[in-house]
């Protein structure tokens, strides 16, 4: 086993040397933090909440909320302290060693690659509801959905994460100021919902409030989690943020809570309109789970007889305020989230891509793939396979499952970080913190016993992908990071001496590959 850990120090250092251009402020970070949170979790899988826990995913968005919350001011902690790009792998590489970091930069994969292939089937929604709702045209159903609801390929969110990948290619300021527009139009769109939806509301519509009872919220709060993933995405562009020692944690903290409210509106505006949250259940009665072929029969017989329960819509917010009445207003929050969906895919793409530059910076992975554009200033390499692969999963998987293997890896990753928060305090009691998590022997447990319940009360099947997927990681890991990493070869980056003189050798850790082989 290797434990080989990279200080803290030498983190900073290698970051200085080998940076991205700073050219992020507090503002534009909370704004990249709610174009990463905002998206297809509110938009589309409300109605995948409503249907495990019904009103009662009222409380789910409130507990998966404060997971979020916890977890978030253990990430400000180390986010401000060691202010470089990688995030929780980083942070994980300093505290508790590289097989544990490598995991972790593992499951960020699915953290976010594959939430950019979900909010790209998101999207899809969205945009064949648009083509329908404006135009009375509609796609043939094998075009837009996987094999999983009897189609071949979904020919949209292939189109938009190939889209969104060339975007990332060609540059970072570019992509920060779309991004910014299609912020503003996603706040837009959820403020007129509530404005419109909150009014109307009937009390009666909230009872029976748990149908399904407390299981029932549980899955919906470990489903709904996805609406709040993204915000540690501003921590991934630490490196590139000016004075991130206080804009980091602004910008994590102002994007959760921002977006923690809008969430409690809506849900509240969702399950008060005429179509209510109840769960769709059989012609029997019993319930039909979410995602399953059982719900979408059961949904086309209903719509047959005229009637879309909100757990059969794909596009939820649109649909309740069709419902309400409020038909263009229902069609143009459609075209919300068709615009600015994709700023959630940018977000995701972004994080991926820089945490892949940092993990292949360490040596973890081929170094070539860091290759900066000498134009564009990107991770070019890296950019393009990642969008390649993000595109493959959204052609193929459905909306629910993808969000649900992207919870499984970021709640490993809110766990990692939330130990490590802890550890550090122990060893490294004196170093600087620019931002302290308030009563961390507190907080930072509740994180970790918050991702555990809410992991456990994901459905087996994403339970599942992260064990198989971390066995996955460490066959690779040992096939090359073992013997490339730089800090196994004893390759680690100092303050002192001319910031472009070759790295210096020290002496490697124990564990550590003898220096003068092939690898060294
Ligand atoms: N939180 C993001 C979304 O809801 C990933 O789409």
């Amino acid at each position: 086993m290797s434990w080989r850990i990279k200080p803290l120090d030498a983190i900073l250092a290698t970051a200085e040397k080998k940076s991205l251009t700073r050219t992020l402020g507090a503002w534009q970070l909370t704004l990249l933090g709610v174009g990463a949170i905002i998206g297809t979790g509110i938009f589309v899988l409300t109605s995948e909440a409503a249907q495990f826990a019904g009103p009662g995913m009222l409380l789910s968005f409130v507990l998966a909320g404060l997971v979020c919350g916890v977890a978030a001011l253990c990430y400000s902690e180390i986010a401000s302290m060691v202010p470089v790009s990688g995030s929780a792998y980083t942070y994980t590489y300093a505290v508790m060693g590289e097989v544990l970091a490598w995991m972790v930069g593992w499951a960020l994969v699915l953290e976010y690659a594959v939430a950019a292939s979900a909010v790209s089937v998101g999207w899809s929604g969205y945009f064949v509801g648009q083509l329908k709702g404006w135009f009375g045209i509609e796609l043939p159903m094998a075009l837009v959905s996987g094999p999983y609801a009897g189609g071949i390929m979904n020919l949209p969110a292939v189109a938009i994460a190939l889209l969104v990948t060339g975007l990332l290619i060609v540059g970072t300021t570019e992509s920060a100021r779309v991004n910014a527009v299609l912020v503003a139009i996603k706040v837009a769109a959820l403020t007129a919902f509530v404005v419109l939806a909150l009014p109307v509301m009937k009390m009666d519509n909230f009872a029976p409030f748990a149908p399904m009872g407390f299981a029932g919220i549980s899955a919906a709060a470990a489903s709904i989690f996805f609406a709040y993933v993204g915000f540690d995405a501003v921590s991934t562009a630490a490196e590139e943020t000016v004075n991130p020692q206080r804009n980091v944690p602004l910008g994590l903290l102002g994007s959760l809570g921002i977006c923690t409210v809008f969430y409690m509106l809506v849900a509240a505006g969702a399950i008060g309109s005429p179509l209510g949250a109840q769960p769709v259940t059989d012609a029997l009665g019993n319930w039909l789970s979410p995602g399953s072929p059982e719900l979408f029969a059961r949904c086309g017989e209903l719509a047959g007889l005229g009637k879309e329960p909100l757990a059969c819509s794909k596009e939820a917010l649109a649909h309740v305020l069709r419902e309400v009445g409020y038909l263009n207003f229902g069609n143009l929050i459609g075209l919300a989230a068709f615009l600015a969906l994709p700023s959630v895919i940018l977000v995701m793409l972004f994080g991926q891509t820089r945490i892949f530059f940092v993990m292949s910076r360490d040596g973890l992975l081929p170094e070539k793939l860091s290759t900066i554009h000498p134009k564009w200033k990107t991770p070019h390499i890296i950019t393009a396979i990642t969008g390649v692969a993000v595109t493959f999963a959204a052609a193929f998987l459905p909306v629910g499952e993808l969000a649900a293997i992207a919870n499984a890896g970021t709640l490993f990753a809110f766990f990692m970080v939330a130990i490590s928060v802890l550890i550090l305090r122990r060893t490294q009691p004196d170093r600087h913190r620019p931002f302290r998590t308030p009563a961390v022997w507190l907080v930072a447990p509740l994180a970790i016993v918050g991702c555990v319940y809410l992991y456990v009360s994901l459905p087996v099947k994403a339970i599942l992908v992260l064990p198989i997927w971390g066995a996955i990681g460490l066959v690779f890991y040992f096939l090359y990071g073992y013997r490339k990493s730089h800090v196994g070869r004893g390759i680690i980056d100092v303050h002192e001496g001319d910031p472009d003189a070759p790295p210096l050798p020290v002496p490697p850790m124990p564990g550590a590959p003898t220096p003068g082989g092939k690898d060294a």
